[in-house]
């Protein structure tokens, strides 16, 4: 369910010559990462990223700028605003989330637990609560 989304926090170094963070896997990924991909360069006002993945979790991470994370169950629904580089979002695997509110030179930075595979998408939001009722 949504409750089950986390932010996860990582270590940030403070350092007057500019701040470093870091993430090593075994202690702060709780999935093995097999692909990273990022989105940026969106226009105002776009949104990305609305469907579920059937097997795939992932850790979002606003780069730089800041954007919101809808998360939608099928009964209930969250947002979540990612505005910090240390700060990552778990999403676990059938969890409906949609990418929105984009700031200028947004980077959202996605750790995934697959390989991208067309067939673990569930696209079509009826699709999804069909198969979360159908699960439940
Ligand atoms: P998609 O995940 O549908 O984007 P959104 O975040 O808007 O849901 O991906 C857009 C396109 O990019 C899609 O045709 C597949 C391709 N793609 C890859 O080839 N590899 C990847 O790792 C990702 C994330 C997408």
């Amino acid at each position: 369910s949504v409750y089950d989304v986390s932010l996860i926090k990582f270590p940030k170094i403070r350092d007057p010559r500019g701040n470093l963070t870091f993430i090593e896997q075994e202690r702060h990924i709780p999935f093995k990462i097999s692909r990273v991909y990022w989105i940026y360069d969106v226009p105002g006002g776009e949104k990305r990223g609305g469907h579920a993945f059937r097997e795939q979790e992932e850790v979002i991470i606003a780069l730089s700028g800041s954007f919101d994370v809808l998360l939608d169950d099928g009964k209930a629904q969250k947002i979540v605003h990612l505005n910090r580089a240390y700060h990552g979002l778990f999403v676990p695997k059938m969890i409906w989330r949609r990418m929105q509110n984009f700031s200028t030179n947004a980077v959202a930075y996605v750790l995934a637990s697959c390989q991208y595979d067309e067939n673990d998408y569930v696209r079509d939001y009826a699709q999804y609560t069909r198969l979360m009722q159908e699960m439940s």
